[in-house]
């Protein structure tokens, strides 16, 4: 597998080492602070990661979103950029290198991804309809939903068990959908949709072969296929390693063998082009103009969307520059020395390694932590506090309450750690590695979370918690017992 990964070298040791091809030309400085300034940014942010200050974190590892490294290409064409509310040049440049490489004609410009959802759930949800999909992604579902859709997650028996070496755990299962049809209706089903590099059930590709098998059910249905190509590149680069007919294909002819079988295709900028905004493309005369009111309307006018221009530039040469194997195999080889060094050392995490980041299973790692007490969110706190470095939960803090005020428990606790593309380099991998690794051997150390505000809606962004006991106070007495003075 891994000589066709051309970040990934080997050693004369024999290891397997991601190597960074490319050269770092600006650079960002970096703070590590002493444990008892993070302890006391992690007490003010109200153990929620999201409301950590940058300047008081050292790898950001939130999310890939609008934080991939650019490229020097992409900055120097951000000084071409042509300013005008209608028919600037730098759209037009946009239109053709978004045509080329998602083989889409009608190319619609948007402010972000989640622009994008509310524009197709406004134009194609009808009240009462159901959409079949391999997993919701959080804000997909609230805009379907405030659009009277119901989603399906019709995933394989595979998609959510941690350790497993099925290497499309992103598959929809066909016999789910041909299940959901038969129980619907078609004229019930707004849409099938498949998410590349499924993000939330830890960044795991779909097979071109499954790709093939909805669109069939989608034709025999009558039923348009929508896919979210937020994370594109990466399902096409996996495909690539683990689908033996495209071993030696070129990431291009791959993505646009995957858009081809959608009718319509979305995208969040903030990953695809390591840029911001997004886009929604379509090849159908008659799908465009459903969408295309909504989008002078939410977004801004044809020609811009509600990005600056800037961005549209960055945008045209980040979209080409995603099928440059170097660039799209960078964080998922980074991604995967991550899994496999902490797989090794026995601490859970979602295998075969995905895209976007490491999984760490945190019902697996805090086994002692009820689910009632947030272990996705302690590990994320926890680790901040060891290492400085910022993960996101995702688990039952980022999911809801039912109608009687009760947690809906996840499926999965999940610590994300992020790896954007080609900003952190090896030893930073390594040092987020060990501190994983002595969190583990020590997470006996570690306690639950309780709410101190919590939001009504899309409560994991701005709610605020405090640990349920002194384990904070616990686990930096033995850092300090093991570390010493060493950050
Ligand atoms: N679809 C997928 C698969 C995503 O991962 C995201 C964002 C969106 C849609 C929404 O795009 O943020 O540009 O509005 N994911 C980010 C993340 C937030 O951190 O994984 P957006």
């Amino acid at each position: 597998m891994s000589n066709q990964n051309k970040t990934t070298i080997k050693f004369y040791g024999g290891e397997q080492i991601p190597v960074e091809l490319h050269k770092v030309r600006v650079v960002q400085k970096l703070y590590l602070k002493p444990i008892e300034e993070r302890y006391a940014a992690i007490e003010k942010a109200g153990y929620n990661t999201f409301l950590l200050s940058t300047k008081d974190i050292f790898l950001d590892q939130l999310t890939d979103s609008g934080t991939n490294a650019m490229s020097d290409n992409q900055v120097a064409s951000m000084l071409q950029a042509d300013d005008a509310y209608a028919g600037s040049q730098s759209f037009y440049r946009m239109e053709e290198a978004a045509r080329e490489v998602f083989g889409k004609h009608y190319v619609l410009p948007v402010h972000q991804g989640r622009a994008a959802e509310n524009i197709v759930s406004k134009a194609f949800i009808k009240k009462g309809q159901v959409i079949p999909m391999n997993y919701h992604f959080t804000t997909t579902k609230e805009h379907m939903e405030l659009n009277g859709g119901k989603v399906l997650e019709i995933y394989t028996d595979e998609a959510l068990k941690i350790k497993s070496d099925v290497k499309f755990k992103g598959n929809i299962d066909i016999q789910k959908l041909n299940d959901v049809f038969a129980k619907y209706g078609k004229e019930n089903v707004a849409f099938v949709r498949m998410e590349a590099s499924t993000n939330l059930i830890g960044g795991q590709p779909f097979s071109m072969q499954n790709m093939r098998d909805v669109r069939a059910v989608c034709d025999a249905n009558d039923t348009m296929m929508v896919l979210d190509a937020s994370l594109i590149g990466e399902n096409a680069y996996m495909i690539k390693q683990r689908e033996d007919e495209f071993k030696n294909a070129q990431i291009k002819d791959i993505l646009l063998e995957m858009c081809g079988y959608a009718d319509l295709v979305y995208f969040s900028s903030r990953k695809v082009s390591s840029t911001r905004g997004g886009g929604i493309l379509t090849n159908r005369e008659d799908l465009y103009l459903q969408m295309r009111d909504l989008l002078v309307l939410f977004e801004g006018f044809l020609t811009y969307g509600g990005m600056s221009v800037r961005e549209i530039e960055a945008m045209a040469v980040g979209l080409r520059e995603t099928c440059d194997d170097t660039v799209i195999s960078q964080s998922p080889s980074f991604i995967e020395y991550a899994v496999n060094s902490l797989d090794k050392a026995g601490v859970p995490v979602i295998t075969p390694a995905g895209a976007l980041g490491c999984h760490i299973d945190a019902m697996g790692f805090l086994s002692h932590v009820p689910q009632k007490e947030y272990p996705a969110g302690a590990l994320a706190a926890a680790l901040y506090i060891v290492s400085g470095c910022r993960g996101m939960e995702r688990g039952t803090i980022s999911s809801v309450r039912d109608e009687n005020g009760d947690d809906i428990l996840a499926d999965v606790e999940l610590l994300r750690l992020a790896f954007p593309r080609r900003v952190f380099t090896l030893s930073q991998t390594m040092f987020v590695v060990d501190r994983v690794k002595w969190l583990y051997e020590n997470r006996e150390l570690v306690g639950g979370l309780e709410w101190i505000e919590e939001p009504a809606l899309l409560r994991f962004f701005m709610g605020r918690l405090k640990a349920n006991s002194d384990w904070p106070q616990k686990l930096i007495a033995k850092f300090k017992a093991d570390f010493g003075d060493s950050l």
